[in-house]
């Protein structure tokens, strides 16, 4: 398949990763172990199974971030590279998985060989790509015939809690004049039909769609508002209203969550979707 030219501009691409070499630590901090959860059904999707039945499969986690599923994927067996552009991830993945490679590069355009793995996967990187389509087409490229891709999204607003807490404070009492962030940040794409298109067109086939729930459990209401403030896309939105603003979503946030308040804590549930699909 030819690849079409990336069209995004050095610049953008740059913009977008030292936002992430910036923000690895509190990634890791605030949302690991959300992130984390969806690793095992993401593993399953593509037949890296638990209990030693992957052994020596090889497998690339690309936009590995702190590695979480490369970890999870070399704990099951399978020969793992994780691959991220941000250096500052790639550190960090190596530091908390020193027994897995990791190597800094770029999800559209994959310093491996063709047919080099047998699964291709992707925990919460897809929207995060400026080039969707091209990310998908080198992970055809680079998976063996019969080879199996996967990746996880997080679902839109209209079924995460955790996101209509933040969008519907800052609506309600922004002072801002933003609806959302700044373009560039992400691709904007979320929809898992738009997905499916783009996997086809690719060349891949038995394309699945199913829900992995989630959950969040903050143990405080501090910890909330860092997570907000710190660990998540929302920040960006934050960042930019005032003091007084920000009193008022900051107490909208948070009689939000009191309606998952439970003795230890809270329990948010949250949802994300995995895609899965194999190249014939
Ligand atoms: C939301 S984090 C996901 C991290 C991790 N996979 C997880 O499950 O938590 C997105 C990651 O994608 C990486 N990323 C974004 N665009 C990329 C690209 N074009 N190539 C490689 N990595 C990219 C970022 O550096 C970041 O580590």
């Amino acid at each position: 398949m030819t690849i079409p030219k990336s069209t995004a501009s050095l610049e953008t691409k740059q913009s977008r990763r030292s936002g992430w070499d910036s923000r690895a630590r509190a990634y890791h901090k605030y949302q690991g172990k959300v992130s984390a959860q969806a690793v095992g059904p993401l593993l399953d999707a593509v037949g890296i199974a638990a209990g030693g039945a992957s052994a020596g499969q090889r497998v690339l986690d690309v936009a590995t971030g702190p590695g979480y599923a490369a970890g999870e994927a070399a704990r099951r067996g399978a020969r793992v590279m994780g691959l991220d552009f941000a250096p500052a991830m790639v550190a960090l993945a190596s530091r908390n998985f020193p027994e897995v490679a990791f190597l800094e590069g770029d999800g559209d355009h994959l310093p491996f060989a063709d047919d080099a793995f047998d699964a291709v996967i992707c925990c919460f990187g897809m929207p995060q790509m400026a080039l969707p389509e091209r990310v998908i087409a080198e992970a055809h490229r680079v998976l063996s015939p019969g080879g199996r891709y996967g990746f996880t999204l997080r679902a839109g607003k209209a079924r995460d809690p955790n996101k209509q807490m933040v969008y519907a404070a800052v609506q309600a009492h922004g002072k801002a004049d933003v609806a959302l962030p700044p373009a560039g940040s992400d691709s904007g794409l979320r929809d898992p039909a738009k997905y499916e298109a783009l996997l086809a067109a690719a060349g891949f086939t038995g394309i699945e769609i199913s829900e992995v729930p989630v959950v969040w459990r903050p143990q405080t209401e501090q910890e909330i508002l860092d997570t907000v403030y710190n660990g998540s896309r929302s920040s960006r939105l934050l960042e930019r209203e005032n003091p007084q603003a920000r009193e008022k979503i900051d107490r909208a946030i948070l009689e939000f969550a009191a309606r998952f308040k439970v003795v230890e804590g809270f329990k948010i549930p949250r949802l994300a979707l995995l895609l899965a699909a194999r190249k014939t």
